[in-house]
């Protein structure tokens, strides 16, 4: 899916994607620039879209690592499940299941959290529900980074987690914060 084909498919589900554009790759690299990928066993990632994110995740991990991608929308889904990586497994499920699906696939936390979810235009009950699953899963060393295209959650962030740092990218339409959050 080319930049075109996803704007068109994002404006068709604005209220879900929350954005018209994927993240350049200036932005995913200051998300993926905290996770240590020697020692990452498990890395969830929650809205997943076309996979930009995905596929530079899993040129990133070890071998034996895997990789729990979440997304609702159908026609990323399918996209998502041509990725050839026997590492990957697509989940067409929402991001407050994570615990669910880290038991099918015999773990029980995560090394590392990537989220691109539109946080600040989802309900109070939706973000607490996520962000119960994410602390719940977090291993105590791991880090969770999570992009946003304002500073709307940084106060329901700090409150959940110990120590939250916030970097930015100019470089991403629209430009970007990125959280850098841990227990
Ligand atoms: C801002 S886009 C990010 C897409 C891609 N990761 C990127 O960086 O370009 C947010 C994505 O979250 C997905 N999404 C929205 N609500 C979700 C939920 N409850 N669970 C999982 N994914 C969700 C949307 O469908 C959309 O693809």
């Amino acid at each position: 899916m080319n930049r075109f084909q996803f704007f068109i498919e994002a404006t068709r589900n604005i209220k879900q994607a929350g954005t018209v554009t994927q993240s350049s790759r200036f932005l995913i690299k200051k998300m993926l620039a905290p996770i240590d990928f020697s020692q990452a066993k498990t890395i969830v990632e929650l809205g997943a879209g076309n996979g930009c994110i995905t596929r530079a995740i899993l040129k990133k991990m070890q071998p034996d690592a895997q990789l729990l991608s979440f997304e609702v929308n159908p026609k990323f889904v399918e996209l998502l499940k041509n990725i050839e990586d026997e590492r990957l497994h697509v989940i067409d499920d929402s991001a407050e299941k994570i615990p669910e699906f880290l038991a099918k696939y015999n773990s029980t936390q995560a090394d590392a959290i990537v989220s691109g979810l539109p946080l600040a235009i989802f309900s109070k009950e939706l973000n607490a529900s996520i962000m119960q699953s994410i602390i719940a899963t977090l291993n105590p060393e791991g880090v969770y980074t999570q992009f946003q295209y304002s500073l709307a959650s940084q106060g329901m962030l700090r409150k959940k987690f110990d120590a939250v740092k916030v970097d930015f990218t100019p470089l991403n339409v629209p430009p970007a914060f990125v959280y850098i959050c841990q227990k």
